[in-house]
């Protein structure tokens, strides 16, 4: 079965027989099966200026394009290196392109959003330059270690900036529509969450990755342990491996496993596999979420078969008594990237003007996302439980 719902509107009715050609029979099961989803995040009524300290890559993969999409206007821009600001303010209209980070936040309207895209490594010199009391998106990670990301915090707080971190996979349009269905509680009580990606990702196009410390776990699978915190609240602790590759030895991990603790009932575990480069009959990339009365399925198409990437899959299961479990498809409007981070920064530009009083991702929750992947961090190099290597071979057996 399929259904299609577009990110900014929903059905709300069930079609009637006479609007119909689907036999009766059939519509029977479609009108009890058809759910509406809403998607939609929430959007500031007027959008603020927006100034860009840093853009490399992610900004002119994802925050651009967003903010095209969602007429977010970009005021300004900044990077130390001054001949990509300049490429990048041509390619996408920016109409100013500052010299100096003194001259970027200085110049800057009052009432923008600096928006800090920059390697994590780089924050907690940078941060204390911004004016005081201003708005900022940071990416993530929040600095590469949770000493650097408290510090952070506490510039954060001395400053009294309203500092969110870009953890933008919580706006992704299907991670939206699996908590909207959940949120009205279509499968029930969850008490299993699952990320697995088995894909190829090049990261020698990230140079400045091969020296950070906890590679995959800071830079990628901390986005799946900030959703799974968004769903499930915090974990009592974690078990985790992270592991090389022999074609990358020197980047530390590019393949991580992460079993959450939340007691007997509740398992969650995320499985990252970014050394798959057997083609794409075999790669995988999705989050599913089973609870009492239903399951849902996400493909996160984005990350398979690099770089073109693959469509994006929805599909949600709602068990009913007697009959055989079967699946429905729904096409959801939009991507993890670009359309997810017009979420994270509609939610701070909301939040400023006062549309809402929640700030999902906010430094100080962030902080408790870089709290889980420290743990992550420290299980690993933790090492496993010893196996008993005491066990003699009998000459008998
Ligand atoms: N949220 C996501 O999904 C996501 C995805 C990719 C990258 N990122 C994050 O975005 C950040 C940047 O990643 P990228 O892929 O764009 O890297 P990149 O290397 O392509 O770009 C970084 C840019 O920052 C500039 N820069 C570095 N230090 C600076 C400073 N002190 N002041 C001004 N400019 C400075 C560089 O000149 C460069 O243009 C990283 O922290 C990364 O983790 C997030």
């Amino acid at each position: 079965m399929q259904e299609t719902f577009p990110a900014k509107s929903c059905p709300t009715a069930t079609p009637s027989a006479s609007q119909s050609s689907i036999p009766l029979s059939i519509l029977g099961e479609y009108t009890r099966t058809m759910i509406p989803i809403n998607p939609t995040p929430i959007f500031p009524h007027a959008p603020r200026p927006i100034i860009s300290i840093g853009a490399g890559g992610i900004v002119h993969d994802a925050h651009y394009p967003a903010y095209q999409k969602a007429n977010f206007p970009v005021a300004g821009i900044y990077d130390r290196n001054g001949e990509r600001a300049r490429m990048m303010a041509e390619k996408f209209g920016v109409a100013q392109v500052y010299d100096t980070l003194h001259d970027a936040v200085t110049q800057a309207p009052a009432n923008a959003i600096f928006d800090v895209a920059v390697p994590a490594s780089e924050l907690v010199a940078l941060l204390p330059q911004l004016p005081n009391g201003r708005a900022v998106l940071i990416q993530k990670p929040l600095g590469e270690t949770l000493e650097q990301a408290r510090q952070i915090c506490t510039i954060c707080q001395e400053k009294e900036l309203v500092a969110a971190v870009n953890f933008q996979l919580r706006w992704a349009p299907f991670v939206l529509a699996a908590r909207n269905l959940i949120e009205q509680g279509v499968i029930g009580d969850l008490h299993d969450m699952e990320i697995r990606a088995t894909v190829y990702t090049p990261w020698h196009l990230w140079p400045f990755l091969q020296a950070a410390p906890f590679a995959e776990i800071m830079y990628h699978s901390i986005h799946y342990i900030d959703l799974v915190r968004s769903f499930l609240g915090e974990p009592s602790g974690v078990y985790a491996k992270t592991t090389s590759h022999p074609s990358l030895p020197q980047m530390d991990g590019s393949r991580t496993t992460i079993i959450f603790d939340y007691g007997n009932l509740l398992r969650c575990n995320v499985e990252t596999n970014h050394h798959h480069a057997y083609g794409l009959r075999h790669q995988e990339s999705y989050i599913k979420w089973e609870g009492t009365t239903g399951a849902i399925k996400a493909t996160m198409g984005l990350l398979m078969n690099y770089p073109n990437g693959e469509p994006d899959g929805f599909e949600y299961c709602q068990l009913h008594k007697g009959q055989e479990p079967s699946w429905t498809s729904v096409n959801i409007d939009g991507s993890w990237f670009p359309d997810a981070f017009m979420g994270s920064m509609g939610s701070l530009m909301a939040y400023v003007e006062g549309t809402t009083d929640r700030l999902p991702t906010r430094v100080a929750d962030a902080l408790q996302t870089m709290a889980v992947a420290d743990a992550v961090c420290r299980s690993s190099r933790g090492g496993a439980t010893v196996v008993d290597s005491d066990i003699k071979e009998s000459p008998k057996h």
